[in-house]
């Protein structure tokens, strides 16, 4: 999704633009473009569809682009083509206002009407160029840029993540949010905005993040933030801790390889914490015992690979706690009328903590007077700033768009969270407990086991990539992890794939299983390997081609059908899904090797997404 970069200091702008909109690439784009306030006056600007190397190589690396204050946008299209003209930066028509804008301006073509209405023209197709017109607009009747931007901002209506230019004021950047994430950097005498701290991080560690109605003002000489009544906000500041390197490849040829690599490592950091004295500890969340025993309904709300999670979740939680667990998609949910009272608990699930639908959901959950507990990554993000409880998954900087090591991290959070109900609520089996326990203590270097016995899986995918359509069957916790299996192969490979419950089959979908299609059977589900089986038989009697997973302890058995077997090691039932979307990562990393996909930056994909 869009990404944002601003930058004031004593630099060269455009080559620092550049550099932060190559760390944004992986949240997907279109286009790029930068402004730039040239020192003979008036804003330069330079944007072109495509990759940054585009842009790049047309500004030779930023050089050509004199100043040292200046906006840098990556699109993602929502209004208006991929095109150079509906590119950001947005110039105002007279060239004095240049604007970044990421969300929606929902009410833009009433003022678009209006603009035209007053002998404004414009450019582009897009419903940002409304603000920069906009802003021309007032700051002629005003002429003041500050006051222009409180016009403007009165005025529009919908989510905004905004970096503003005005060619009269060349010593600033005026920046404003509403509903889109933006974030401050404190440099030594040079200051930023961004929409993901991952654009500064080479700059700066010191952050703040801008709230819904404030407007910033940077300077070389500092950031001046406003709420909404033009009162001035002291921002309290974040120190990053991620490394520059967890942003960068190190030697992998892809983020998505080194994510999935890093999974070990990352589930060490989610879980050792939260383990003390063989008992689950979340000490890092409010909650009380009370409080848990009180809760009548449960939700788990969230999207794409973040609702999989859920979905695994449900069957974890409903046996730990025998409470009902709903699982909704949070793009569904906030619009269902839900169920919501103040016994209600609504677990919200988002790697980015950015995405819109799931903030939505939030919002409405607890306007409802649900109490909001969420699993997230990214630390002081608005859905964490904005739930009453937050679990991080310290998973660390996930740059890959298909998701991997944010996946597992929610799964074992949740699974804690599960196990910690349990026993507030006394319904969890004291061995199980324990089972549970030790097998989170083993579940990374276990993870590090099933990343050493891949060579297998990159044989058979590479055997199998030319595939139209691909089906993964399983059945209980094999289906939720079937779900996830499917998502990654078709995000990352353009495979068709569908995830199916294995009992459904008959009910139709085996009528399209014939000669070579493949099939990914997950049976790795111990109390139901037998029905695994069956299922695998049926398939195989109608011409599949198999792919089996299952456990060690099944291995043997399911290869007396099935001649490619992957299999992982003996595990608590609960924690089976964690280790078993490993090697269905990595199947769907190899078919994409193998066609020749952009495996991090998938066509039409994005990491956060920011819009409806
Ligand atoms: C996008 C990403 C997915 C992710 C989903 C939810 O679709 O491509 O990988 O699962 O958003 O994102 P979140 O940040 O809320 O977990």
């Amino acid at each position: 999704m869009c990404g944002i970069v601003g930058f004031v200091g004593k630099q060269q702008a455009a080559p620092i633009l550049l550099d932060g909109l190559s760390r944004l690439e992986y949240r997907g784009y279109d286009s790029a473009g930068v402004a730039v306030v040239s020192p003979d006056g008036g804003i330069d600007v330079q944007k072109s569809k495509g990759r940054l190397q585009v842009l790049s190589d047309l500004i030779h690396g930023g050089e050509d682009m004199k100043g040292c204050i200046g906006i840098g946008h990556t699109r993602w299209a929502t209004h208006g083509a991929p095109s150079d003209v509906n590119s950001h930066p947005h110039l105002s028509e007279g060239g004095k206002f240049a604007v970044i804008h990421n969300g929606i301006i929902e009410n833009y073509v009433e003022i678009k009407e209006f603009l035209i209405h007053q002998g404004v023209h414009f450019r582009s197709e897009t419903d940002s160029e409304v603000v920069a017109q906009l802003l021309e607009f007032y700051y002629n009747e005003c002429h003041d840029f500050l006051e222009a931007v409180g016009r403007v901002l009165r005025r529009i209506e919908g989510a905004y993540a905004l970096g503003m230019l005005c060619a009269d004021c060349p010593d600033r950047i005026i920046a404003a949010r509403k509903d889109a994430p933006l974030l401050l950097g404190y440099g030594d005498g040079e200051y930023f905005i961004a929409s993901d701290v991952t654009a500064i991080i080479k700059h700066t560690r010191e952050v703040a993040y801008m709230e819904d109605g404030e407007i910033a003002i940077l300077t070389t000489d500092g950031i001046v933030v406003e709420d909404a009544l033009q009162q001035p906000v002291e921002k309290q500041r974040h120190h990053i801790d991620w490394e520059v390197s967890a942003a960068e490849k190190g030697g992998y040829p892809h983020f998505m390889l080194k994510e999935i690599f890093e999974q070990p490592e990352a589930l060490r950091r989610a879980i050792s914490p939260r383990l003390k004295d063989g008992r689950v500890t979340l000490d890092d969340m409010k909650l009380s015992a009370e409080q848990i025993r009180n809760f009548s309904r449960i939700f788990i709300v969230a999207c794409g690979s973040s609702y999989h999670v859920g979905m695994v979740g449900k069957y974890n939680l409903e046996h730990l706690m025998r409470r009902s667990v709903e699982v909704c998609l949070a793009s569904e949910f906030r619009y269902s009328d839900p169920i919501i009272d103040d016994h209600t608990l609504v677990i919200v699930i988002s790697q980015s903590g950015e995405t819109l639908d799931t903030m939505a959901a939030l919002r409405e959950a607890k306007a409802r007077g649900a109490y909001i507990l969420s699993i997230v990554n990214v630390v002081g993000s608005s859905i964490a700033r904005e739930s009453d409880d937050v679990l991080y998954t310290w998973a660390g900087p996930e740059i890959a768009v298909a998701t991997t090591k944010a996946y597992s991290t929610q799964l074992a959070v949740l699974d804690m969270i599960g196990l910690a109900f349990g026993e507030a609520l006394g319904t969890v089996d004291s061995a199980e407990y324990d089972a549970a326990v030790e097998g989170l203590q083993k579940l990374p270097e276990q993870l590090e086991e099933v990343l050493a016995n891949c060579a297998d899986i990159q044989k058979f995918a590479s055997e199998h990539f030319n595939h139209n359509s691909i089906f993964f069957i399983g059945r209980n916790l094999d289906y939720a992890l079937g779900l996830e299996g499917s998502l990654k192969l078709k995000e990352i490979s353009y495979i068709h794939s569908e995830a199916y419950a294995s009992g459904e089959l008959k009910h139709g979908t085996i009528s399209l299983i014939e000669d070579g299609t493949l099939v990914v059977a997950l049976g790795t589900y111990g109390r139901l390997f037998d029905k695994a089986m069956s299922n695998v038989v049926e398939v195989k009697a109608r011409g599949a081609d198999v792919l089996a997973l299952t456990t060690d302890a099944h291995r043997a058995e399911m290869e007396k059908t099935v001649p490619n077997v992957l299999s992982i090691p003996n595990t608590v039932d609960m924690l089976l899904p964690s280790l078993g979307v490993v090697p269905l990562q990595l199947f769907s990393y190899y078919v994409a090797l193998q066609r020749g996909c952009d495996i991090d930056k998938p066509r039409n994909l994005a990491k956060s997404v920011t819009v409806e």
